[in-house]
């Protein structure tokens, strides 16, 4: 079983990212033949300084080697190292409705609000579809937001299948119910371009500070709220450590405790689960001859199947 999946170098990495996508995908590893990789081709609709692609890419490989991806059994690589992927998206343009793209909320949402919009974002999800195809992927762990694009990629791989014979495995997204959207600092989901997030490695400082502003109700602690489940420290407490959010949840529901000291009980349990995480994002960063090593081999082996499969549909659909 092949697992694959991809996250942007557009910024820093935060909670939403990592309960959303990166915790599922590291425990997937466990489970099949994993193939993560970071898109940076995708960055290119959105972000247009090389100098922060390249470190936004080298701090995702870091975060997300820090955080448990085990090169040893996930193939862990940069999407530009496969230059294959884009033959196989143009391939795959061709039989890609209008339509289709234009139902995609990445698209709408922008054109809604009056943003211009480029041919790359329009073409984005053609382009995550030949990232999945190419691998024969059986599994995509993605957050909500995501599960759009896997759809669409179902759509391309059944039409081409018919059209030109079968030739793509039709993958299927996989989606945790509990973490599919965390919110951010302002309830919102949590997203790098909303400027909400909680970063999983930054300053302590910052991050305490950003973690005491969220804003609470005006009621005194005595007062029981039977609606603390709605709150946002509440809500990010029980992703970060289920069983201290309940906890909590339950005595905010009798009445007691504080706004401010559920919020410091909140980042102490955020810290707290990341330390060994940070200590071994230290170790990796005064190391960057093996991380680039990891994603060198990685890149090979991703090559070598995306070939594979390139080639099966350069032959179904008549190129050779
Ligand atoms: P962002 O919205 O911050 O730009 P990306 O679009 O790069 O994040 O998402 C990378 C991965 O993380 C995707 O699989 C996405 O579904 C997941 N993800 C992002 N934000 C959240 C969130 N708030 N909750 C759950 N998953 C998320
Ligand atoms: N579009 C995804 C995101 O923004 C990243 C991505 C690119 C991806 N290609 C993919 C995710 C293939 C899963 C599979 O999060």
């Amino acid at each position: 079983m092949r697992i694959l999946s991809g996250i942007q170098p557009s910024g820093a990495l935060h909670l939403g990212n990592y309960f959303g996508m990166m915790r599922p995908a590291i425990e997937l590893q466990e489970k099949g033949e994993a193939f993560y990789f970071i898109a940076d081709y995708h960055s290119m609709t959105s972000l247009f300084d090389p100098a922060e692609r390249r470190r936004n890419t080298l701090d995702v490989a870091l975060d997300f080697l820090a955080c448990g991806l085990d090169p040893k059994r996930a193939v862990f690589f940069k999407q530009s190292d496969v230059p294959e992927v884009c033959e196989l998206t143009w391939m795959l343009g061709t039989l890609t409705p209008m339509g289709l793209l234009e139902r995609c909320t990445s698209y709408k949402d922008k054109t809604a609000k009056g943003i211009p919009v480029n041919h790359g974002l329009f073409a984005y999800p053609v382009l995550m579809a030949a990232d999945i195809l190419i691998y024969d992927s059986n599994i995509v762990p993605v957050g909500q937001d995501q599960k759009q694009h896997v759809e669409v990629t179902r759509d391309i791989a059944i039409k081409f299948n018919e059209q030109y014979g079968q030739t793509f495995v039709i993958p299927e997204p996989q989606i945790r119910g509990e973490t599919a959207k965390v919110p951010g600092v302002d309830g919102e989901k949590m997203s790098k371009s909303y400027g909400n997030t909680i970063e999983i490695f930054g300053d302590e400082k910052t991050l305490r500070k950003k973690v005491m502003a969220i804003k609470m109700d005006s009621r005194t602690p005595a007062e029981p709220k039977p609606d603390a489940d709605q709150n946002l420290a509440i809500q990010l407490l029980k992703v970060i450590d289920p069983g201290v959010g309940q906890e909590w949840e339950d005595r905010l529901r009798a009445g007691g405790p504080g706004y401010g000291d559920l919020k410091k009980k909140l980042f102490e349990s955020y810290w707290e689960s990341f330390a060994a995480a940070r200590q071994k994002r230290a170790e990796l960063l005064a190391n960057l001859d093996y991380v680039n090593g990891i994603l060198a081999a990685g890149a090979a082996k991703a090559r070598t199947k995306a070939a594979e499969v390139l080639k099966r549909a350069r032959v179904a659909s008549g190129l050779e």
